[in-house]
């Protein structure tokens, strides 16, 4: 019998083609996230679940007994519960390797815009604001020359590093193990700890990912640290920034500004960023162009597929699900 896959959104054909030629196929119609519940009646009788933009509770996998394989579409997997996967045996694979350099690209973009003003500038031309030149009109802050901060320096904050490097920037990055000397050394970039991070940087972009010692990581003490020109960057997960204390910061203009892709409580945005000139807003699409949103599903159906197969792809989540394997008759389920 062949295996039975479900799929949390329309993810595009290409992929479904993929696994539709040696699986049966279910995907989600709508491209919004498919509630736990949902999810659990929807996985009763599934082998594969590919995973875009949904959770995946312990409760749903508990109630998936045929579940045994799952392909995570994104690289970061706090939405998934993975010790209850890998109690189940069943392993978890991520798309890492593939958002990394778009997403790196929206961080710039976004460090840019708020610098730059790009949305209030966008909106005063439009809103037929603009009558005569002048002098004083918009001023921004300078990028180039300037210091960057980068919390969090693994494939994402690197990528960001060497855009920062074409700007002539001095990178910091702050992480808890530094990075071997000659990242450090081809990057241009130096270890500090976090209160220098905090304290130097006239940029900082956040790159760690979402765990119990990151969240709220950025709050109001941090932000108190930092330079009252500075500007916050986050393309990483919402929670690591407690979002009260920064719209009190940018209210209060401790901070100059902040551009942000993600959100505490995605789609909810904290009011006061709502009605704040010096925050830049995007809708979670750090990974969301054509090229990378298509490689992002094709991985994942491979990854999937893989999986089914009983072979051990490349970005595993919880390798101990096939490590075990090797002295243990059972393996991967
Ligand atoms: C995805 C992301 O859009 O890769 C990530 O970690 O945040 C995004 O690329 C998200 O995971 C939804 O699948």
């Amino acid at each position: 019998m062949r295996p039975r896959i479900y799929i949390t959104r329309p993810v595009g054909r290409e992929a479904v083609e993929m696994l539709a030629a040696l699986c049966e196929v279910t995907w989600r119609e709508q491209d919004v996230a498919i509630p736990p519940d949902e999810l659990a009646e929807a996985l009763r009788d599934m082998d594969g679940l590919m995973l875009a933009g949904a959770r995946l509770p312990a409760e749903v996998v508990a109630r998936a007994p045929r579940l045994r394989g799952v392909s995570s579409v994104g690289v970061g997997y706090d939405n998934l519960d993975l010790a209850a996967c890998t109690a189940r045996r069943i392993p978890v694979t991520n798309t890492v390797g593939v958002v990394e350099e778009t997403t790196a690209d929206l961080a710039f973009a976004l460090l840019l815009g708020a610098a730059r003003r790009l949305p209030e500038c966008d909106r005063y031309v439009r809103e037929g604001h603009w009558r005569f030149w002048q002098w004083g009109l918009l001023w921004g802050a300078d990028v180039h020359g300037k210091t960057l901060g980068l919390y969090g320096f693994g494939n994402i904050g690197q990528a960001v590093a060497r855009r920062a490097r074409g700007f002539d920037m001095r990178i910091l990055y702050c992480t808890r193990h530094r990075a071997p000397e000659t990242i450090e050394q081809a990057l241009g970039s130096q270890h500090v700890d976090r209160d220098t991070l905090f304290t130097e940087s006239d940029f900082i972009s956040l790159h760690v990912p979402l765990t119990s010692e990151t969240r709220h990581s950025v709050g109001a003490s941090e932000l108190a640290r930092m330079k009252p020109t500075a500007y916050l960057i986050n393309t990483a997960r919402g929670p690591v920034v407690d979002e009260e204390a920064l719209a009190e910061a940018l209210e209060r203009r401790v901070i100059a500004g902040a551009a942000l892709d993600v959100f505490e409580q995605e789609p909810h945005v904290h009011p006061t960023l709502l009605s704040l000139p010096n925050v830049v807003l995007a809708p979670h699409v750090g990974s969301g162009t054509t090229e990378t949103r298509a490689r992002m599903a094709r991985v994942a159906a491979q990854n999937l597929l893989d999986l089914l197969d009983g072979k051990r792809p490349k970005t595993l989540l919880n390798p101990e699900v096939f490590d075990h394997a090797a002295g243990d008759a059972a393996g991967p389920r």
